[in-house]
């Protein structure tokens, strides 16, 4: 029998255990301590159901935000999720990745939110390098011949030390939508000075945030999810957020691995597959890659 677990908690202690990848691999880079501070978790953070844990990697589905009937960002993120116990292996190339696989499925009560079967795989793997990898294997199991319709995102919260001195690149001259609206970003790197909330669209594979401060990059590898959210509340909304600290915003910024524009459609027996990688590494490290 599966084991019923919080998967919003797992996700932050996961990512927490990455302190055990000294046991996988001598050649982790970067101290374990600066790997505990990849992902803010908000010091007001309410575990408890039914509200959702304010920071590590919330997955939004089967909604975006406030992109449906739903509740904001779907119900997964609320859910208790299952540890597969018998889990398919990696393919022999890439078998020396510890992982876990969570498995979601609806409940009656789900059922009565959003009228579609599904299983829902969510492989969570380090690589021996400390590398973080999210895959998501979403499966139509209708039986009633019906189709479904869902937008996702990876809602990942980055911890940075000071997001005036933070950009992002990869987003440069790019769509994005705000407020349902289109716009054409304007010159270079993004940086940030006050609340932003874009979805940007078509974006590239790969998206880097530089954080001058810690002289750290994140770089952000993503397939299967076309669009990236950037996300920061500033002080006002900060503060209208009663699990947010008033001041966190200034440590922390979400860029989201997404498919918001074009949403995904399955037929029964259909599956899609969203991955999202994510590394730390030294800033003079990333530059030119
Ligand atoms: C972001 C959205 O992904 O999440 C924002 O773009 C939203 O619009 C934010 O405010 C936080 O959402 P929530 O539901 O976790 O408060």
């Amino acid at each position: 029998m599966m084991t019923s677990l919080l998967v919003r908690k797992p996700l932050v202690e996961l990512t927490k255990g990455v302190n055990g990848l000294k046991r996988y691999s001598p050649e982790v880079r970067g101290s374990s301590a600066e790997r505990v501070n990849s992902f803010l978790v908000s010091s007001k953070a309410i575990f408890k159901p039914p509200k959702a844990i304010r920071g590590g990697i919330p997955i939004c589905f089967p909604q975006f935000a406030n992109h449906g009937p739903l509740e904001s960002h779907g119900f997964a993120r609320n859910r208790f999720w299952s540890i597969d116990k018998d889990p398919p292996p990696f393919p022999a190339a890439t078998s020396s990745r510890a992982f876990v696989d969570l498995i979601l499925k609806p409940s009656e009560e789900d059922l009565k939110i959003w009228p579609h079967s599904f299983e829902f795989r969510l492989r969570v793997a380090l690589s021996p390098g400390g590398d973080l990898m999210l895959t998501s294997r979403i499966r139509n199991t209708n039986t009633d011949g019906k189709p479904f319709t869902f937008t996702f995102a990876y809602h990942t919260y980055f911890s940075v030390s000071d997001i005036s001195e933070v950009r992002v690149e990869g987003l440069e001259t790019l769509d994005y939508l705000e407020n349902k609206e289109r716009f054409t970003e304007q010159g270079d790197a993004i940086t940030f000075e006050s609340e932003v909330d874009k979805i940007y669209l078509s974006t590239p594979t790969k998206i880097a945030i530089l954080d001058h401060e810690k002289k750290r990059t994140f770089v952000i590898r993503k397939d299967g999810l076309p669009d990236a959210v950037v996300w920061n509340p500033w002080d006002k909304k900060a503060k209208a957020m009663a699990d947010f600290g008033d001041e966190e915003y200034k440590h922390m910024l979400c860029v989201e691995a997404a498919a918001v524009e074009k949403s995904i459609t399955l037929k029964p027996g259909e599956e899609w597959r969203g991955r999202q990688e994510l590394s730390a590494v030294p800033s003079s490290y990333c530059s030119g890659q």
